[in-house]
């Protein structure tokens, strides 16, 4: 059976994208990265689909000046001319329509970088570390109306740990946004995903993560008390 098109969408540097391309690189992966589509020309992960001979196309979402109907519009008549079946959101930073959202439901995904419904929205690390949170990590969902909203699939948790800046924490993170999202399309892409985001034949994770990990303190040393 032929593999269902896929299209990313992204804004810059593409680091999903290319764990997505590089899953479904492997021709037993379940779905087919037919187009990469960028609302930036300048986004660095245009070059990368390139050179992975991956077909790419920019609608400047800039040139329609707020008109966000107007841009989706172009993009959905890109996505029908390269008869997409599914549209995975990979650091794509544009408020999308309902109209464009509905018309995408249950077939679109979306990676953000939090423990949804902690942290929609920007700087999901930064006030991460401010509300002082000890597991942070990230989530894919499908796309409802609303931002970094729609039923989840799948979630991966990190500690947050002394020291960490945003960047360390985005970094760990990131990695498990590159194994996670491969996985949840691919979910989608073999019908295992309900409209609620429940999954069908996925196995479930067991054991848990706990940080920092429960105990006594590790400068506890036997005769110690006072
Ligand atoms: C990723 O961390 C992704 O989760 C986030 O943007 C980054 C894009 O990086 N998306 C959102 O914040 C969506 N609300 P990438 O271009 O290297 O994949």
């Amino acid at each position: 059976m032929a593999r269902p098109r896929v299209a990313v969408l992204i804004s810059g540097r593409g680091s999903n994208m290319a764990a997505l391309l590089e899953a479904a690189a492997d021709p037993a992966y379940p779905a087919e990265i037919a187009l990469v589509l960028s609302n930036r020309a300048e986004a660095a992960g245009l070059a990368r689909a390139a050179a992975a001979g991956v077909p790419t196309a920019v609608v400047e979402s800039r040139a329609f000046r707020g008109d966000r109907p107007g841009f989706e519009a172009a993009v959905q008549a890109v996505l029908e001319e390269r008869r997409i079946a599914l549209v995975a959101l990979a650091g794509f930073m544009r408020v999308l329509t309902e109209g464009f959202v509905r018309r995408w439901e249950g077939r679109m995904l979306n990676v953000h970088p939090s423990l949804l419904p902690a942290f929609p929205g920007l700087d999901t690390h930064e006030r991460a570390l401010a509300a002082g949170v000890r597991l942070h990590g990230c989530t894919v969902h499908l796309v409802s109306p609303g931002v970094d909203e729609g039923p989840i699939l799948a979630q991966a948790a990190v500690p947050v740990l002394p020291g960490d800046d945003a960047a360390a924490l985005a970094a760990r993170v990131l990695a498990q946004e590159h194994r996670l999202y491969p996985a949840a399309l691919a979910w989608l892409a073999e019908g295992r995903v309900a409209p609620d985001g429940r999954l069908e034949g996925v196995t479930a994770a067991t054991g848990s993560l706990a940080n920092p990990l429960p105990g006594r303190s590790r400068l506890h040393t036997p005769g110690s008390e006072a």
